[in-house]
């Protein structure tokens, strides 16, 4: 695999509206994350995937976008936007922008001339049928929509206002080249694109992810875009096995750099059933799952690695321990991730530790999912204690919390009133008392990302799963004659582990470890020429 830019950088995660507010209107916006950039250049990173800044009703959060070419008012304007990639550039970090194009708003001028009527020219943009079947909706309820004025039904594989595009529109494709295009023009540096395995769909077979056209699209998507140009891609890809994410990412396929996969993450619910079934992770389960995405796509293709991002829980709370071990924990799902194969991702507030935030009452919710689930569920018959419960654990809510910069009014997001309440753990978890004590988790993941600059082992080395206790993550990375330990202890448990080492690299508790491993504790070493080989 010839060696790519976006192979050696360590990513992080922007979801503007909750990361920093510089006019007082309680919403964050574009010249708050510049003024945060000598920030992210001290962390070390070296790319930004800016979650959609586009015009859009925020019907959810911006992922329904009713002008692809103009910015979200509240956030800015297109000058802001110019500035942020050209400031970011000025530090090294490049600017990856989020595409959502399985669906718009229903305010997007395509949508409201499609349901003006049947003949208008752009209803083919969108799935239209005259009878529904029983597709439902990801934020549930049935997936179609009766239009009054079109006199059929559209689709929305999400909420209403999202309705789905028809990416059997030969003319409907090249509009969305032209706007990556125009992007691309701009000088940003890539795209994630969002459930990009759903554009290809059968609506009546019920085939909905992964669709007989998918590949087509993406290989003439490359080659109308991004192809040549050195950008990267990252698709956000639910239905993803190994050979699937091969297909995509492997380069001589001219698809994408990498997807997501979310084999990990589905791990603590109720298999066959929805995240909001909760049941505990089983370790041995998530270093099988890991494991087999570190081996499986060998040199035909490339992983992104993460925890956390602005649709899930903030992995401190959901797999560590986010009181007595916060630290402890957050620090060992840093090291873990890190020093695997792929790209990592770091979610904003994730290099400082930043936790969920529990709600007791559905007047405190404000994602558009948990409040369809909510009121689904209560329909259903479930209590509201254990609709509460789901939603705590897996709301979106949780990772969308503003991000704590100091222990002033509102965190120091805003001056004025925050869109999203603060967790009210501010006070002690902040970036302003991160950069302060050497020893905060900040520091480990800066560490982190200038191992990785530092250390090709770290890009291309072998991964090789270690044999431990059940409650232990133990592997092993080689390269070139050199071989490194990354050690795990998954658990608030003691465990035992024996590994002879040459050299501590990393360590998240302040002396060496021993053969019994502490609560959470982790670390990186090098081992020595003739042990363990
Ligand atoms: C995935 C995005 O990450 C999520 O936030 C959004 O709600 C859906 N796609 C729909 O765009």
């Amino acid at each position: 695999m010839k060696q790519k830019w976006w192979q050696e950088i360590v990513m992080y995660q922007i979801y503007p509206r909750s990361f920093q507010d510089s006019n007082g209107d309680g919403i964050g916006d574009i010249p708050g994350i510049i003024s945060r950039l000598d920030y992210l250049q001290k962390l070390g990173i070296g790319g930004i995937w800016l979650s959609p800044v586009y015009q859009s009703p925020n019907d959810d959060n911006g992922y329904d976008i009713s002008d692809y070419e103009s910015i979200m008012t509240e956030f800015g304007t297109m000058a802001d936007m110019e500035r942020l990639i050209s400031e970011a550039d000025k530090r090294g970090i490049k600017i990856i922008m989020d595409l959502v194009v399985n669906h718009t708003s229903d305010e997007h001028p395509w949508f409201v001339e499609a349901r003006q009527s049947k003949n208008s020219k752009t209803h083919d943009y969108y799935v239209w049928r005259d009878e529904p079947n029983d597709i439902e909706s990801i934020f549930s309820g049935s997936a179609w929509q009766f239009d009054e004025t079109a006199g059929q039904y559209y689709l929305h594989l999400f909420s209403k206002k999202q309705p789905d595009l028809n990416w059997e529109n030969e003319k409907l494709r090249q509009a969305i080249y032209d706007m990556m295009n125009f992007w691309i023009g701009k000088g940003i540096s890539g795209f994630r694109m969002d459930v990009i395995d759903l554009i290809s769909k059968l609506p009546d077979q019920k085939i909905l992810g992964n669709g007989p056209h998918l590949h087509d699209y993406l290989k003439e998507m490359n080659q109308a875009t991004f192809g040549g140009k050195d950008l990267m891609t990252v698709g956000e890809t639910w239905g993803a096995t190994p050979e699937i994410a091969k297909q995509y990412s492997n380069p001589a396929n001219n698809e994408l750099s990498m997807v997501f996969q979310f084999e990990h993450i589905a791990l603590d619910e109720v298999l066959g059933q929805t995240k909001w079934d909760l049941r505990d992770l089983n370790v041995p389960e998530l270093k099988q799952v890991l494991t087999k995405w570190q081996t499986e796509l060998g040199n035909e293709g490339w992983n992104s690695l993460f925890w956390n991002n602005h649709d899930l829980p903030r992995i401190v709370s959901r797999w560590g321990n986010d009181m007595t071990y916060r630290v402890e924990s957050a620090k060992m799902f840093a090291i873990l991730l890190h020093l695997m194969k792929g790209t990592p991702y770091i979610y904003q507030g994730e290099e400082i530790g930043m936790t969920n935030k529990p709600i007791s009452d559905v007047s405190e919710i404000d994602d558009i999912e948990s409040i369809n689930i909510y009121n689904e569920r209560l329909a259903q018959g479930y209590s509201k204690e254990e609709i509460i419960r789901s939603i705590n654990a897996k709301g979106r809510d949780n990772a969308r919390t503003p991000i704590q910069w100091s222990a002033d009014d509102n965190a120091g997001f805003t001056s004025g009133r925050s869109w999203l309440s603060v967790n009210p753990n501010y006070k002690v978890i902040n970036v302003e008392e991160a950069l302060k004590d050497k020893n905060s988790i900040f520091y480990t993941y800066q560490k982190l990302i200038q191992l990785r600059k530092d250390n090709p082992l770290i890009i291309w080395g072998d991964y090789e799963l270690l044999d431990t206790a059940d409650n232990i993550f133990a592997y092993t990375r080689s390269y070139q004659g050199e071989k490194w330990l990354v050690v795990a202890n998954f658990s608030e448990e003691e465990n035992e582990f024996e590994g002879v080492f040459r050299e501590l690299i990393t360590h998240n508790y302040p002396d060496k470890p021993q053969k019994v491993l502490r609560p959470y504790e982790a670390f990186v070493a090098k081992m020595g020429d003739d042990e363990n080989e």
